[in-house]
């Protein structure tokens, strides 16, 4: 325990400009009570995590409203516990209800999340979290409580955060998703380092539901699962100067499972490199899905892609774990979709997948200038639509299929 105390006491110490007591060795406790002190000062207030390891063992919620903005410096490493049980399966570091925040810093996160990551594969366990979350994720908009008693011992979550951003931190081996956001609006993600092995289950980059006018740039991401996440009721997202891998890629959904899903609208994506991912450009949408919604205005640009599985793959007949119903078509209609200047190479002879959905199918798909290249032996590489209208133009390698304008 000593080490413990003695941490916790350089972090009171150097914590410069609200003066706590350092009397517990609870690092949870410890973390609260300055984020309070700091919350309730006028004033704008900075906390800082020095150089060194501070073990953080329990779940941390730093919630306000808050009467002045936080500067959330960490320069030092953050160490999880190993057992998702010492954070009672929830998020691990919280932020909740705030305005004005800024999370910066060279420090870093440390999950710890090896321990865990066999509690995450869906595929072999029916009870895993992540089955948890999808379903509570249908319910969330009506009540978000909810989300605390569920499994998703994510990094750091935003919730109810206006106006805030992250520059510069790393994320590592997280137990779950790294960072979650849910209704974050006007938020910047800058110069993050996100790392977990990219065999570790469900450790999605960063993972966003119900947020609006998100920036992300110049942020390198490379784990288990999405380098980017964009779910339900997301809006106005602008994604640049991105390095995904490894990972599944930058992807929209799943979408339409639950019945109050709500539309995606509004992303763009550029200057982006995806290498060694099993996907690039994806969307995913449940075959069978409830929910009719709409996913539109997408624009994807200068994108490049190294040796990736599927570069290109629209798939609305999602369905990651049986049983798969196979009851109908997905009721989720993609529209209003630019590629422009996607290039590089790819794992698959099928380059480009276009599969939509037969009772909605995808409008106005425009292709400009594709030109990606099988790695792979077995000759040039092909494109697949099912129930897709749009046009291309310039080079087009694979050569295109879509069905014509719509
Ligand atoms: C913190 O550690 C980094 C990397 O080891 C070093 O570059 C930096 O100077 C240190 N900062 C302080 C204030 O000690
Ligand atoms: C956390 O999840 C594990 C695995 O599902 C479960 O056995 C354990 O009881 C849970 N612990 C808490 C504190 O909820
Ligand atoms: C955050 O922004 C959203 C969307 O603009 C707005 O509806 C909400 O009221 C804002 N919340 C706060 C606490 O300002
Ligand atoms: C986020 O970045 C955009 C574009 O650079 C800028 O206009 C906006 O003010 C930034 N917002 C925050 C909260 O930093
Ligand atoms: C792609 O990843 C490989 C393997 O990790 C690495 O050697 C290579 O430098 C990367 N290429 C780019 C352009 O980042």
């Amino acid at each position: 325990m000593a080490w413990i105390a003695s941490a916790f006491k350089a972090l009171c110490l150097s914590f410069l400009f609200v003066s706590v007591a350092c009397r517990s060795t609870n690092g949870s406790k410890t973390f609260t009570s300055i984020w309070k002190s700091a919350c309730a000062r006028s004033g704008s207030s900075k906390i800082y995590v020095p150089n060194g390891t501070f073990y953080l063992g329990g779940a941390v919620v730093f919630e306000g409203p808050c009467i002045n903005q936080i500067e959330f410096i960490i320069d030092g490493t953050l160490l999880a516990p190993s057992n998702p049980g010492d954070i009672k399966n929830k998020t691990w570091i919280n932020f909740r209800y705030i305005n004005n925040l800024l999370i910066s810093g060279a420090g870093t996160l440390d999950g710890q999340g090896k321990e865990s990551w066999k509690l995450n594969d869906c595929s072999k366990n029916p009870s895993c979290p992540i089955l948890a979350m999808v379903s509570f994720l249908n319910h969330f908009i009506h009540s978000y409580n909810l989300v605390y008693k569920t499994f998703d011992y994510s990094n750091m979550g935003f919730a109810f955060v206006n106006n805030s951003r992250i520059n510069g931190i790393t994320s590592l081996n997280s137990k779950m998703g790294h960072f979650d956001f849910f209704s974050v609006h006007q938020f910047n993600i800058t110069g993050v380092t996100i790392k977990a092995p990219g065999d570790s289950p469900n450790t999605d980059g960063l993972k966003f539901g119900f947020c609006s006018n998100i920036h992300i740039s110049d942020t390198h991401i490379g784990t288990g699962d999405d380098c980017i996440a964009i779910l339900s009721g997301v809006t106005d997202m602008d994604i640049s100067n991105v390095k995904c891998g490894p990972g599944h890629g930058i992807s929209v959904g799943s979408l339409g499972k639950g019945k109050d899903d709500k539309d995606v609208n509004g992303l763009t994506v550029r200057d982006t490199v995806f290498n060694g991912t099993s996907d690039g450009i994806r969307i995913k949408t449940w075959e069978s899905s409830i929910s009719q919604i709409v996913v539109s205005h997408l624009v994807y640009e200068n994108i490049q892609m190294i040796n990736v599985g599927n570069p290109i793959n629209i798939d609305q007949k999602y369905c990651p774990y049986p049983p798969c119903k196979k009851k109908g078509e997905s009721h989720v209609q993609i529209q209003d979709l630019k590629l422009t200047n996607i290039y590089g190479t790819s794992k698959n002879k099928v380059a480009v997948k276009l599969k939509c959905s037969k009772s909605f199918p995808c409008k106005n798909v425009e292709l400009v200038d594709i030109n990606l290249e099988n790695k792979g032996s077995k000759g040039p590489s092909t494109a697949v639509c099912e129930n897709v209208h749009g046009s291309a133009h310039g080079k087009m390698v694979p050569e295109h299929c879509l069905n014509g304008p719509w």
